[in-house]
């Protein structure tokens, strides 16, 4: 099955169009839906429309949130985590209760487990909403990942780190936990996110390059009921 794309004219568009096709999901369902959803740049306007409906509409927003990655190391409370990050802008305002977050301080290899046998624990996930490395990369799953690799302790690529450091404006761990293909492969519905001409390599060679760990966004080929939202610079190498 073809991904669906739907066309945004700028952030404040692919937030609001964003926002419409995550409601329609999480609505379909009769119980709170799982859901998986990425820190970054890109969803900041989507988070951002999200909280401003939330103000205005009487129907509450409630699903089950599970994270997608997690640098390993920093201190509990440290406010460059992912899980803080994302409580920040969607859980806390949204008031979201149930939260299956990553524990940085844990030791790597028990918490790589544990999130192995929670995410193995779900039959399915309702909906997986990710963004886009300018090297293919989704969650943490940097080139090179095998395709079968279930939740892991990564190393980030170099030009990740860089990235990552530039949102904090300080040096953060290189490692980092991410949930793998065996755990994304479960969603029923999953979104990929895309801002700008940085992104537009990466996201022609995800869904018109080969399918190949080299560019591990290539998996979503494989994979139904994907959705690309993306402004039209994120697009441009598209064919039309
Ligand atoms: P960005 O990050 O949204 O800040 O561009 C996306 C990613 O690297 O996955």
């Amino acid at each position: 099955m073809p991904p669906r794309i739907l066309v945004a004219n700028n952030a404040l568009d692919h937030g609001r169009i964003t926002c419409d096709a995550f409601l329609d999901v999480i609505f379909q369902s009769s119980t709170p839906p799982s859901v998986v959803l990425p820190t970054g740049n890109t969803p900041l306007p989507f988070y951002a429309e999200l909280r401003a409906r939330l103000r205005t509409r009487q129907a509450k927003i409630d699903f089950q949130f599970l994270q997608l990655d997690e640098y390993m190391g920093c201190a509990p409370h440290s406010e460059t985590l992912f899980s803080k990050w994302i409580a920040r802008e969607v859980l806390d305002p949204l008031h979201i209760a149930d939260r299956f977050t990553f524990n940085s301080a844990a030791d790597p290899s028990e918490e790589v487990a544990r999130i192995r046998a929670h995410m193995a624990s779900l039959p399915s996930i309702d909906l997986v909403v990710l963004g886009i490395g300018q090297n293919g990369h989704i969650g943490l799953l940097e080139p090179g990942t095998d395709f079968n690799c279930a939740a892991s302790l990564v190393e980030m690529a170099e030009s990740t780190w860089a990235a990552n450091c530039a949102y904090w404006g300080q040096d953060i761990p290189r490692s980092a936990v991410t949930l793998g293909f065996q755990e994304l492969r479960k969603a029923q519905h999953t979104f990929m996110l895309a801002l700008g001409t940085s992104k537009a390599e990466a996201l022609y060679r995800a869904f018109y390059g080969d399918v190949t760990p080299d560019c591990p966004a290539s998996y979503l080929q494989s994979m139904d009921n994907v959705t690309i939202i993306a402004d039209r610079d994120a697009l441009s190498l598209f064919p039309v």
